[in-house]
């Protein structure tokens, strides 16, 4: 389905599935887990989905004339981390917002994880007081201005890379990476269990999974706390990417399965289940997984289980996307573990 688009090579390629049979065994052992790391998937700067997404936005800043990639993303973004990395794997430079989308104060949650490896590879990050918002941002057209005013070539590339005309097609190309490592392990997925904020993630799998007739088995889970807003922006990413690739099919609203029960108590804030969620998947498989996004959808797919939403005999895939690094600027809540 994806022929036809120019992919710039970010990755490593196909991201291995992994089975996770004490995780499995400390949820009940009657929905079998396994975990597609996408965390794992790039020797750029510690990797994550951004890059999957970034692959198919290259070559268009590249095909631009820019010389600076612009970016928007909080404090401790995996976003602007990925860009960055991007911009110096490319010979750019990068021009970052960096805004106040969460209310945490570590002492040091400016100064390490994403940031410092963003600021380590060379962009120019600037931190902004504005809170948190999935849309498109004065903050970030001021970014592009300010490149302009010195005389650069900004390309943009909005929060998450998701309203971008190409920001879903790498996970479109997920759909079709599953479907190949399936047919070798001899049999499917019932269900995948993904984080949702931004929404290109998983508006490239429900078109990539419509093409087999399983959009609804893509379960998103929201950490972003603003869910309607979110599924919007699924919905509306899903349905312009499947019209660019021809598709052939409507995305309905049915497709896009959004749970927004784990989002508590606010975007980049973890709960008391939220970490209990990081614990045991630490403990159970030395899977490590953060407090704003992944903890989250390790909670929900967790919680599901418990309450008995997957049908025993299940096989659950947790795609695992990345984000490990901003725990460094949440150490308080695991000086004990
Ligand atoms: C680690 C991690 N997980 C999940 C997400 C959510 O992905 P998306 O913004 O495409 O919905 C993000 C980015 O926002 C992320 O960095």
């Amino acid at each position: 389905m994806l022929e036809k688009f120019e992919r710039y090579p970010l990755t490593f390629g196909v991201t291995p599935i992994e089975h996770l049979p004490r995780l499995t065994e400390a949820c009940g052992g009657k929905v079998e887990i396994y975990a597609k790391r996408e965390d794992c998937n790039s020797g750029l700067a510690m990797g994550g989905n951004k890059l999957r997404k970034l692959e198919y936005i290259i070559p268009d800043a590249i095909a631009s004339g820019a010389d600076t990639l612009v970016s928007i993303g909080g404090v401790q973004s995996n976003h602007t981390r990925m860009v960055a990395a991007a911009a110096a794997k490319i010979g750019m430079k990068c021009r970052l917002v960096q805004e106040s989308w969460v209310p945490h104060h570590d002492a040091v949650y400016d100064r390490v994880g994403n940031i410092l490896m963003t600021r380590l590879m060379g962009a120019d990050s600037r931190l902004v007081e504005d809170g948190f918002d999935i849309g498109i941002r004065q903050s970030w057209e001021e970014a592009m201005q300010s490149v302009r005013d010195e005389g650069g070539v900004p390309y943009g590339i909005p929060a998450g890379g998701s309203v971008h005309k190409y920001g879903a097609l790498g996970y479109v190309g997920f759909a079709e990476e599953l479907r190949a490592q399936e047919a070798k392990l001899g049999f499917k997925f019932d269900y995948i269990v993904v984080c949702v904020v931004t929404g290109s993630t998983q508006a490239g799998m429900v078109v990539g999974f419509k093409a087999d007739g399983r959009a609804d088995r893509v379960i998103g889970i929201d950490a972003s706390g603003t869910v309607q807003q979110t599924r919007d922006q699924v919905t509306d990413i899903a349905r312009k990417t499947a019209a660019l690739i021809g598709l052939g099919q409507e995305i309905t609203d049915a497709d896009v399965l959004i749970n927004p029960d784990y989002a508590y108590p606010a975007y980049g804030v973890p709960s008391a289940e939220t970490n209990a969620a990081i614990r045991l998947a630490a403990q159970s498989e030395a899977m490590i997984t953060d407090p704003v996004y992944e903890g989250k959808s390790m909670q929900g797919m967790i919680d599901l289980i418990a309450k008995g939403f997957f049908p025993d005999g299940s096989r659950v895939l947790y795609a695992h996307l990345g984000g490990a690094p901003a725990l460094n600027g949440y150490s308080s809540y695991y000086k004990d573990g």
